[in-house]
């Protein structure tokens, strides 16, 4: 059975993939500093799936500590998820950002190489398009110019894991750029759980629905869209999920550098968003207009041809999963883990 490890895997879309992981046969190791989660979520990953995980509380930042689990553990591939991830927290932090991010991964290659581990998935984000690329991004456009700190760390990710493969013939990359991950595993015991007041729309939403916030502010309805909001390319996490197992069972019989978009090809705006959510749910969102958000793009999207014809995989689930598996992690746990901690 093959091992893998996952950096910064208790996280929203590190715990998902875990789980996914593990029903299709995979061992999992989790190494997480639970700066942004809790482990909470493995125990409950481990419930779901009735399946163990190999759990450590870990920086990934920190070698001596990595080489003791890769000692441990006979590790087939890793899957880098370990990073900060608010746009506006980057600008106001940035070389918190840098130094998290970049030092990640550097320990990440460096252990690797030390115990001749081949193969790193890598997070990535639709952010590295930047803002002049013409929509649907398509893996081989240029990377672009970052509207934010958070973008540039995973820009130069991107650069260091070419530059590193490039000089060694044995290590196999893939960088995975996710569009817009949202829902949450439908038993509705994992699912994403901000700290703080949330950055992201859906959970933005979610909050406001079960009365922890007033209203919903739609940043923007003067874009050039149909109906004036951004658009994005939203993709169910687990849909997300299942294109790790994808890219983790790709990796362990191919060698080299891929890219890969990893989204549903099909943009829906902040205003459609809102409407399904109330829609499938039956529950009211107040919300607003307000001013746009510095930094935000009108609209993009992916295309995801290269992951059907590479990988086999597909989003499959719809718009109404997303709004349904959110708003049913969200009333299943308010307070999300941290009642359980
Ligand atoms: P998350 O914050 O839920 O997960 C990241 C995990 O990494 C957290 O559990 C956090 O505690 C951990 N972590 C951070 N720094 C660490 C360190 N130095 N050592 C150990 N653990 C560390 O975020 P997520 O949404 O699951 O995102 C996972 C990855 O995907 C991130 O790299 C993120 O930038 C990337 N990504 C996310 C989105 C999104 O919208 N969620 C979009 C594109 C890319
Ligand atoms: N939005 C609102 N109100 C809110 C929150 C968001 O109107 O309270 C709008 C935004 O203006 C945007 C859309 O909802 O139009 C989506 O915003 P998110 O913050 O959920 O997502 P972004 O597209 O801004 O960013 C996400 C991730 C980034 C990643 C980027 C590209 O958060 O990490 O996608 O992949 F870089």
């Amino acid at each position: 059975m093959k091992t893998i490890f996952l950096a910064g895997g208790a996280g929203y879309i590190g715990s998902h993939t875990a789980v996914e992981l593990l029903n299709a046969g995979y061992e999992v190791v989790v190494a997480d500093n639970y700066s942004n989660s809790s482990p909470e979520a493995i125990r409950r990953v481990e419930q779901i799936t009735g399946k163990s995980v190999k759990l450590y509380e870990a920086d990934i930042r920190d070698n001596a500590k990595l080489k003791e689990i890769f000692r441990e553990n006979k590790i087939d591939a890793v899957i880098h998820f370990a990073g900060l991830k608010a746009v506006g927290e980057s600008v106001k932090k940035p070389v918190m950002y840098y130094r998290n991010n970049i030092d990640t991964t550097l320990s990440l290659l460096e252990v690797m190489a030390e115990f001749d581990v081949r193969n790193i998935i890598f997070s990535s984000s639709a952010t590295v398009y930047g803002e002049s690329n013409p929509v649907p991004y398509l893996e081989t456009m240029q990377r672009g110019v970052c509207t934010n700190p958070y973008g540039w760390t995973k820009a130069m990710m991107e650069q260091i894991f070419e530059d590193a493969a490039k000089a060694d013939e044995n290590l196999s990359v893939i960088l995975l750029r996710y569009f817009n991950p949202i829902g949450a595993h439908p038993s509705g015991m994992i699912g994403e759980d901000p700290r703080g007041i949330p950055n992201n729309l859906m959970p933005y939403i979610t909050q406001v629905a079960v009365g922890k916030r007033d209203h919903l502010t739609i940043f923007g309805k003067d874009y050039p869209t149909p109906d004036g909001t951004c658009m994005r390319d939203y993709i169910h996490v687990v849909d997300l999920a299942k294109g790790h197992v994808k890219a983790v069972d790709y990796i362990l019989e191919h060698s080299g550098v891929e890219v890969f978009n990893l989204g549903t090809g099909r943009p829906y705006s902040v205003t459609e968003i809102v409407n399904a959510f109330e829609q499938v749910n039956g529950v009211p969102v107040p919300h607003e207009y307000g001013a746009r958000r510095e930094g935000d793009l009108p609209q993009f999207f992916a295309n995801a041809d290269k992951a059907l014809k590479l990988l086999g995989w597909k989003t499959e689930l719809s718009l109404e999963d997303m709004c349904r598996d959110s708003w049913n992690w969200q009333k299943k746990n308010p307070n999300g883990y941290r009642n359980s901690d």
